[in-house]
């Protein structure tokens, strides 16, 4: 008897149940037994693990968040918490490790398929920063909530003839603001890619005034800055287990910055981690369960060390260390379509 452990690290995002769910349904209809594992590595470090039947995932699919729980604990943190991985691995007969997560959650699948572990990984994040796949699930729900909240912003903007800089999330990369950007005819984005100008971004913001559109959108990720600057801007330097300060203020940076130079009046809005909550779309919906089967089919083969992703409209699996050993960061050749549209 095959059994499949499964657990969810990292930010949560919408699809994470849907892929359990494939999972749990693919497995047990292959004569697997299915355990999950409570709240990321830290289940497999204490043990909290516990059967999962068809029953556990009747009605997930269209909720957010994970039934697993998750956290950001890294194993290799110390050598006493990778030998309790290691001996609740055996004690509950796992075979293979399903790990669905993003670049620290697969950093550790990685580490572990090394040491001979059975892990496959599945990825996810609504930053869609994980390299060797086109997307992750998460993110078009991510985009949709931004899109919407710009569409709305909009509106608002326009009334009172205010720019709106909107903060959203994207520590490494600016998929959610350039996609949610150009969704929403934003009139600037600034992704941590590439480091912004201000007077840049006034002279677009100006142009557009003399245009006679006294109203202006500003998507700028969390970890953008301008020129000059080393570091993003953070809201606490206290780390995570993966050594990750919080990121934040970005948005009220250039707010006040931006009210200065234009003379316009500005408001910021942050919106956080409405973006992550939440049901996901049909979109991630659909490719969260591809990625639950296609994961299921990698055990059957014993295909371990391995990473399952979207190229093309294919799954394809790649090696856990090649998904690792980069982040994805934006396309330049969509960032650039997005600045066709600047001043305008
Ligand atoms: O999952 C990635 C992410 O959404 C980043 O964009 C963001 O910096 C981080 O998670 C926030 O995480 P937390 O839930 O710890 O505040």
């Amino acid at each position: 008897m095959t059994t499949i452990g499964v657990l969810t690290g990292g930010g949560d995002c919408p699809g994470l149940n849907a892929v359990i769910r494939a999972v749990v349904r693919s497995g047990l209809r292959q004569g697997y037994d299915i355990l999950g594992i409570r709240d990321g590595w830290l289940g497999l470090i204490t043990g909290n693990v516990e059967p999962l039947t068809d029953y556990s995932v009747t009605g997930i699919l269209p909720k957010g968040g994970t039934i697993l729980g998750t956290s950001r604990t890294n194993p290799f943190k110390t050598e006493a918490d990778l030998q309790r991985l290691q001996d609740n691995v055996r004690k509950f007969g796992i075979d293979a490790i399903v790990a669905i997560g993003g670049e620290d959650t697969l950093s550790v699948a990685a580490k572990l398929s090394r040491m001979d572990m059975p892990v496959v990984g599945v990825p996810k994040t609504i930053d869609n920063d994980v390299a060797g796949t086109d997307y992750t699930f998460g993110f078009d729900t991510a985009v949709a909530i931004v899109t919407e909240a710009i569409d709305r912003l909009h509106t608002t903007a326009e009334s009172h003839h205010r720019v709106m800089v909107v903060e959203v999330m994207g520590r490494h990369a600016g998929w959610i603001a350039t996609m949610a950007g150009i969704a929403g005819g934003a009139d600037e984005i600034l992704i941590p890619e590439v480091p912004f100008d201000l007077e840049d971004v006034c002279r677009h913001l100006r142009a557009r005034y003399e245009r006679g559109k006294k109203f202006s959108i500003v998507v700028v990720a969390e970890g953008a800055r301008p020129k000059g600057m080393e570091t993003a801007i953070v809201q606490s330097t206290k780390t995570d287990e993966f050594g990750h300060v919080r990121l934040g203020g970005v948005g009220n940076f250039l707010r006040d910055q931006l009210e200065e130079k234009l003379d316009m009046e500005t408001r910021v809005t942050v919106l956080g981690h409405v973006q992550r909550g939440g049901t996901p779309t049909a979109h991630d919906r659909v490719l969260a369960t591809r990625f639950g089967v296609a994961v299921v089919d990698l055990i059957r083969e014993k295909d371990f060390g391995k990473m399952v992703a979207l190229q093309g409209n294919a799954i394809v699996s790649i090696p856990l260390e090649e998904a690792v050993e980069r982040l994805k960061t934006v396309d330049m050749d969509l960032y650039r379509i997005a600045s066709i549209f600047y001043g305008g």
